[in-house]
């Protein structure tokens, strides 16, 4: 049932889209070149660039921008920069010299895309920074889920599975982060290691490696066999005589993945600790099925992109965007306008959109993905992501 609601906003959403863009003509466009968007006789132009393929979601982050943008009736251009900072730069300026009137950045780097950026402003192209902020005070906008929130809800779910509020104690535990050049990855470990850290300092939660900065914990690219590799390290190091590892902290899926394979192939002890991860990306809930993940934090990516639709939309139909822009769309999922918690610089904070996050477990799994229309479930339980 939430599928068909969700399907009946697509569609809403759409509708009014195309209503919107009824004046920029067919779809055959050959793109303005003007760059600024507001010539609405031509079909315009949105550059969509994804970091990579190699890591699940950006696929599903990129197919549903780009058909939610082309549904709307704009054209599209869309990259994914194989992770290779320099050739996101090259993808952004080639999506320049194209003349795109908006674009929807997800950076490998946040802080690499300076002078690309600066060339889009001086361009007078506006910029969505997706999900991941940029460094740059050219960017207008940010969509994001709230990324202290999904660390908060994996330190939350450890503190409740091991009951650390009654328990005595004391547990085991181990840190795995993300890629220190994504500005979300400090959002995620902060959030989780606020609600650890008391239990940490009170000693009923110990840290065995010792190894608590996000630099020492850091996963490049967020890749899974760099954290394999780490999780595999600190075995052999701290574990091997037989002491028991309770919990591992996993900022996301990829690096829980490694983590999981590390515990599978490298860990002496009887029992399956705790690790947390982020995305439901389709193995990691192959793996919460079978008992080797505990939970993953889900972002509903297809109403990230719906977002980035209607913020997209308004900017290029020159209306001034604040959190009305939430009233008036209607979305049947939660979203915040914020201020306040990100900026591009210092001093400069940059308008936020950000959605919900939840957790998803073995036990509401099928409510949370599966009725919801997301993913399909096969008859061994597994699921997959729906067509
Ligand atoms: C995203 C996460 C994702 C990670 C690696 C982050 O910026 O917010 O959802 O797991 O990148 O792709």
């Amino acid at each position: 049932m939430k599928k068909r609601i969700l399907a009946l906003a697509l569609s809403a959403a759409m509708a009014l889209s195309l209503a919107a863009c009824s004046g920029g003509g067919d779809a055959s466009g050959s793109g303005s070149g003007s760059g600024s968007g507001s010539n609405s006789g031509e079909t315009k132009k949105v550059g969509l660039s994804m970091p990579t393929q190699s890591l699940e979601r950006w696929n599903r982050d990129g197919s549903y921008l780009d058909e939610q943008f082309k549904s709307a009736g704009y054209e599209t251009i869309i990259t994914y920069s194989d992770n290779d900072t320099n050739r996101q730069v090259s993808d952004i300026q080639n999506m320049i010299a194209e003349g795109v009137d908006l674009l929807v950045v997800a950076a490998i780097d946040g802080e690499a895309l300076n002078t690309v950026m600066n060339e889009a402003g001086e361009a007078g192209i506006p910029i969505i920074a997706y999900d991941r902020l940029i460094m740059n005070d050219n960017v207008s906008y940010y969509v994001s889920f709230d990324n202290y929130t999904v660390g908060t809800l994996q330190g939350q779910y450890i503190v409740d599975t091991l009951d650390l509020n009654n328990a005595e104690g004391p547990f085991n535990i181990e840190l795995t982060a993300g890629d220190p050049a994504d500005n979300n990855a400090g959002y995620f470990f902060q959030g989780a290691m606020d609600v650890l850290n008391p239990f940490i300092e009170s000693g009923k939660l110990k840290v065995v490696s010792g190894q608590t900065d996000f630099d020492a914990v850091a996963t490049d690219k967020w890749d899974t066999s760099t954290a394999l590799d780490r999780a595999q390290t600190v075995l052999a190091s701290y574990y091997a005589d037989g002491t028991q590892v309770d919990a591992w902290l996993c900022s996301n899926d990829s690096t829980a993945l490694g983590v999981a394979q590390a515990i599978e192939s490298d860990y002496t002890g009887s029992n399956q600790p705790i690790i947390t991860g982020q995305d439901g990306d389709e193995a990691n809930l192959k793996n919460i099925v079978d008992g080797k993940q505990s939970m993953t934090v889900y972002k509903a990516v297809a109403n990230e992109a719906v977002v980035t639709l209607d913020l997209g939309k308004a900017i290029l139909n020159g209306e001034t965007v604040d959190g009305s822009l939430i009233e008036n769309a209607g979305w049947d999922f939660d979203c915040s306008y914020d201020t306040e918690s990100y900026s591009t610089s210092e001093g400069h904070n940059c308008p936020s959109f950000l959605l919900v996050p939840d957790v998803v477990t073995k036990d509401n799994m099928v409510e949370k993905l599966v009725d919801t229309g997301y993913y399909t479930q096969d008859a061994d339980g597994y699921l997959h992501p729906a067509a």
